[in-house]
Protein backbone atom coordinates (compact mmCIF):
# COMPACT_ATOMS: atom_id res chain seq x y z
CA UNK A 1 0.00 0.00 0.00
CA UNK A 2 1.23 3.25 -0.44
CA UNK A 3 1.79 5.40 1.89
CA UNK A 4 -0.49 8.83 2.08
CA UNK A 5 0.63 12.13 0.94
CA UNK A 6 1.21 14.34 3.24
CA UNK A 7 0.02 18.03 2.63
CA UNK A 8 0.56 20.93 4.71
CA UNK A 9 -2.02 23.68 4.01
CA UNK A 10 -2.08 27.45 5.65
CA UNK A 11 -4.54 27.53 8.66
CA UNK A 12 -6.49 31.26 8.26
CA UNK A 13 -7.24 32.93 5.32
CA UNK A 14 -6.01 31.67 2.69
CA UNK A 15 -6.71 28.05 3.91
CA UNK A 16 -10.41 27.34 2.66
CA UNK A 17 -9.24 28.21 -1.14
CA UNK A 18 -6.09 26.10 -0.96
CA UNK A 19 -7.93 22.78 -0.15
CA UNK A 20 -10.49 23.97 -2.98
CA UNK A 21 -7.93 23.81 -5.32
CA UNK A 22 -6.35 20.23 -4.28
CA UNK A 23 -9.73 19.07 -4.12
CA UNK A 24 -10.60 19.81 -7.85
CA UNK A 25 -6.71 18.60 -8.48
CA UNK A 26 -8.32 15.35 -7.58
CA UNK A 27 -7.55 14.54 -3.89
CA UNK A 28 -10.76 15.24 -1.98
CA UNK A 29 -11.09 15.23 1.32
CA UNK A 30 -14.69 15.56 2.52
CA UNK A 31 -14.06 15.75 6.62
CA UNK A 32 -11.26 19.28 6.53
CA UNK A 33 -15.00 20.66 6.05
CA UNK A 34 -16.76 20.06 9.02
CA UNK A 35 -15.87 22.70 11.36
CA UNK A 36 -13.97 21.56 14.82
CA UNK A 37 -10.16 21.67 16.61
CA UNK A 38 -9.00 19.29 14.65
CA UNK A 39 -5.58 19.54 12.37
CA UNK A 40 -5.24 16.27 10.66
CA UNK A 41 -7.76 14.61 7.96
CA UNK A 42 -6.92 11.90 6.19
CA UNK A 43 -9.04 10.04 3.05
CA UNK A 44 -7.42 6.76 2.60
CA UNK A 45 -9.38 6.39 -0.44
CA UNK A 46 -7.93 9.37 -2.08
CA UNK A 47 -4.05 9.09 -0.53
CA UNK A 48 -4.17 12.22 1.78
CA UNK A 49 -3.34 13.50 4.56
CA UNK A 50 -3.76 16.76 5.48
CA UNK A 51 -3.01 19.12 8.30
CA UNK A 52 -3.43 22.89 9.57
CA UNK A 53 -0.25 24.82 10.07
CA UNK A 54 0.59 28.31 10.87
CA UNK A 55 1.19 29.58 7.56
CA UNK A 56 4.45 30.46 8.03
CA UNK A 57 5.04 27.15 9.37
CA UNK A 58 4.14 25.30 6.30
CA UNK A 59 8.16 25.79 4.43
CA UNK A 60 9.38 24.39 7.35
CA UNK A 61 7.38 20.60 6.98
CA UNK A 62 7.71 20.71 3.37
CA UNK A 63 11.80 21.48 3.59
CA UNK A 64 12.20 19.05 6.68
CA UNK A 65 9.90 16.29 4.36
CA UNK A 66 6.85 16.35 7.25
CA UNK A 67 4.75 17.49 4.35
CA UNK A 68 5.41 15.94 0.76
CA UNK A 69 3.68 19.34 -0.48
CA UNK A 70 2.38 22.69 1.10
CA UNK A 71 1.20 26.15 0.16
CA UNK A 72 3.39 28.74 0.95
CA UNK A 73 2.73 32.57 0.79
CA UNK A 74 6.23 34.11 -1.58
CA UNK A 75 6.68 36.56 1.41
CA UNK A 76 7.74 33.57 3.38
CA UNK A 77 9.82 31.71 1.08
CA UNK A 78 11.76 34.94 0.08
CA UNK A 79 12.06 35.49 3.64
CA UNK A 80 13.48 32.01 5.05
CA UNK A 81 14.94 30.69 2.02
CA UNK A 82 13.63 26.97 2.29
CA UNK A 83 15.62 24.60 0.66
CA UNK A 84 12.90 23.04 -1.51
CA UNK A 85 10.91 23.29 -5.00
CA UNK A 86 8.27 26.06 -5.69
CA UNK A 87 6.04 24.75 -8.40
CA UNK A 88 3.73 27.34 -9.29
CA UNK A 89 1.81 30.21 -8.33
CA UNK A 90 -1.41 29.15 -7.32
CA UNK A 91 -2.47 32.66 -8.44
CA UNK A 92 -4.60 33.35 -4.82
CA UNK A 93 -3.38 35.34 -1.61
CA UNK A 94 -2.56 38.14 -3.68
CA UNK A 95 -1.17 41.06 -1.78
CA UNK A 96 2.31 42.73 -1.39
CA UNK A 97 4.71 43.48 1.06
CA UNK A 98 4.99 47.25 1.25
CA UNK A 99 7.06 50.11 3.18
CA UNK A 100 4.03 52.24 4.68
CA UNK A 101 4.27 55.39 7.09
CA UNK A 102 2.12 58.20 9.39
CA UNK A 103 0.31 60.33 6.83
CA UNK A 104 2.71 62.83 6.03
CA UNK A 105 5.94 61.15 6.45
CA UNK A 106 9.02 62.42 4.99
CA UNK A 107 12.01 60.71 5.04
CA UNK A 108 15.30 62.23 5.89
CA UNK A 109 17.93 60.61 4.06
CA UNK A 110 20.31 62.30 6.11
CA UNK A 111 19.08 59.73 9.43
CA UNK A 112 18.99 56.21 9.56
CA UNK A 113 15.90 55.30 9.01
CA UNK A 114 14.01 52.83 11.73
CA UNK A 115 12.17 50.17 10.08
CA UNK A 116 9.80 47.69 12.31
CA UNK A 117 8.82 44.67 10.73
CA UNK A 118 8.57 40.94 10.94
CA UNK A 119 10.46 40.50 7.47
CA UNK A 120 13.76 41.24 8.33
CA UNK A 121 15.76 39.83 5.50
CA UNK A 122 13.49 41.17 3.25
CA UNK A 123 13.43 44.83 4.18
CA UNK A 124 17.37 44.61 4.73
CA UNK A 125 17.73 43.61 0.96
CA UNK A 126 15.02 46.04 -0.06
CA UNK A 127 17.09 49.10 1.52
CA UNK A 128 20.58 47.90 0.27
CA UNK A 129 19.43 47.77 -2.80
CA UNK A 130 18.23 51.68 -2.38
CA UNK A 131 21.71 52.39 -0.86
CA UNK A 132 19.61 53.63 2.36
CA UNK A 133 20.92 53.01 5.65
CA UNK A 134 18.45 51.49 7.90
CA UNK A 135 18.14 50.26 11.68
CA UNK A 136 16.00 47.02 11.85
CA UNK A 137 13.50 46.51 14.74
CA UNK A 138 12.17 42.88 14.57
CA UNK A 139 8.88 42.69 15.66
CA UNK A 140 6.42 39.46 15.73
CA UNK A 141 2.94 40.97 15.03
CA UNK A 142 0.84 44.66 15.24
CA UNK A 143 3.33 46.26 13.63
CA UNK A 144 1.00 48.86 12.91
CA UNK A 145 1.78 50.08 15.82
CA UNK A 146 5.35 51.24 16.15
CA UNK A 147 5.73 54.02 14.06
CA UNK A 148 2.44 55.61 16.12
CA UNK A 149 4.65 55.08 19.04
CA UNK A 150 7.42 56.55 17.90
CA UNK A 151 9.30 53.06 18.29
CA UNK A 152 10.12 53.31 14.51
CA UNK A 153 9.21 55.51 11.51
CA UNK A 154 8.45 53.42 8.81
CA UNK A 155 6.98 49.48 9.07
CA UNK A 156 7.80 46.74 6.02
CA UNK A 157 4.40 44.74 5.76
CA UNK A 158 1.54 43.08 4.07
CA UNK A 159 -0.83 44.95 2.85
CA UNK A 160 -3.45 43.32 1.34
CA UNK A 161 -6.88 45.09 1.03
CA UNK A 162 -5.09 48.12 3.37
CA UNK A 163 -7.79 48.13 5.75
CA UNK A 164 -5.44 47.30 8.63
CA UNK A 165 -3.09 50.79 7.52
CA UNK A 166 -6.11 52.71 6.54
CA UNK A 167 -7.63 52.08 10.26
CA UNK A 168 -4.04 53.21 12.18
CA UNK A 169 -3.64 56.18 10.05
CA UNK A 170 -0.71 54.66 7.90
CA UNK A 171 -0.30 54.86 4.36
CA UNK A 172 1.92 52.98 1.56
CA UNK A 173 4.48 54.83 1.05
CA UNK A 174 7.01 52.20 -1.26
CA UNK A 175 5.86 48.63 -2.76
CA UNK A 176 8.52 46.61 -1.87
CA UNK A 177 7.44 43.32 -3.90
CA UNK A 178 3.96 41.74 -4.98
CA UNK A 179 2.85 38.10 -3.23
CA UNK A 180 1.51 35.18 -4.00
CA UNK A 181 0.45 31.82 -2.99
CA UNK A 182 3.29 29.16 -4.23
CA UNK A 183 2.78 25.45 -4.35
CA UNK A 184 5.72 24.33 -2.72
CA UNK A 185 7.21 20.15 -2.70
CA UNK A 186 9.73 18.49 -0.55
CA UNK A 187 12.94 18.08 -3.18
CA UNK A 188 12.86 13.73 -2.17
CA UNK A 189 9.23 13.89 -2.36
CA UNK A 190 9.35 15.74 -5.88
CA UNK A 191 11.66 13.17 -6.86
CA UNK A 192 10.20 10.07 -5.54
CA UNK A 193 6.38 11.02 -5.71
CA UNK A 194 6.55 12.56 -9.01
CA UNK A 195 3.55 10.98 -10.40
CA UNK A 196 0.83 12.14 -7.10
CA UNK A 197 2.75 15.91 -7.49
CA UNK A 198 2.75 15.84 -10.95
CA UNK A 199 -0.75 15.53 -11.20
CA UNK A 200 -1.41 17.94 -8.83
CA UNK A 201 0.74 20.62 -10.65
CA UNK A 202 -0.76 20.24 -14.05
CA UNK A 203 -4.73 19.91 -12.34
CA UNK A 204 -3.75 23.29 -10.73
CA UNK A 205 -2.03 24.70 -13.11
CA UNK A 206 -4.52 23.66 -16.07
CA UNK A 207 -7.53 25.14 -13.68
CA UNK A 208 -5.48 28.57 -13.38
CA UNK A 209 -6.74 31.21 -15.86
C1 LIG B 1 -1.33 40.89 7.78
C2 LIG B 1 -0.48 42.15 7.96
C3 LIG B 1 -1.48 43.22 8.26
C4 LIG B 1 -2.73 42.73 7.57
C5 LIG B 1 -2.95 43.51 6.31
O1 LIG B 1 -1.51 40.26 8.99
O2 LIG B 1 0.49 42.00 8.97
O3 LIG B 1 -1.67 43.38 9.64
O4 LIG B 1 -2.55 41.37 7.24
O5 LIG B 1 -4.15 43.16 5.68
P1 LIG B 1 -5.15 44.28 5.10
O6 LIG B 1 -4.34 45.18 4.19
O7 LIG B 1 -6.18 43.50 4.33
O8 LIG B 1 -5.73 45.01 6.26
P2 LIG B 1 -2.22 38.83 9.07
O9 LIG B 1 -3.69 38.99 9.16
O10 LIG B 1 -1.73 37.98 7.94
O11 LIG B 1 -1.74 38.25 10.44
P3 LIG B 1 -0.49 38.56 11.36
O12 LIG B 1 -0.86 39.81 12.12
O13 LIG B 1 -0.38 37.37 12.22
O14 LIG B 1 0.69 38.76 10.47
Amino acid sequence: MTELLNIALPKGRLGEKVYDLFEKAGFPCPSIRENSRKLIFENPEAGVRYFWVKPSDVAIYVERGAADVGVAGRDILLEYRPELYELCDLGIGKCRMAVAAPAGFRDDPRKTLRVATKFTRIAREYYASLGRDIELIHLNGSIEIAPILGLSDVIVDIVETGTTLKENNLEVIETVLPISARLIANRSSYKFRSAEIGRIVRAIAGGAE
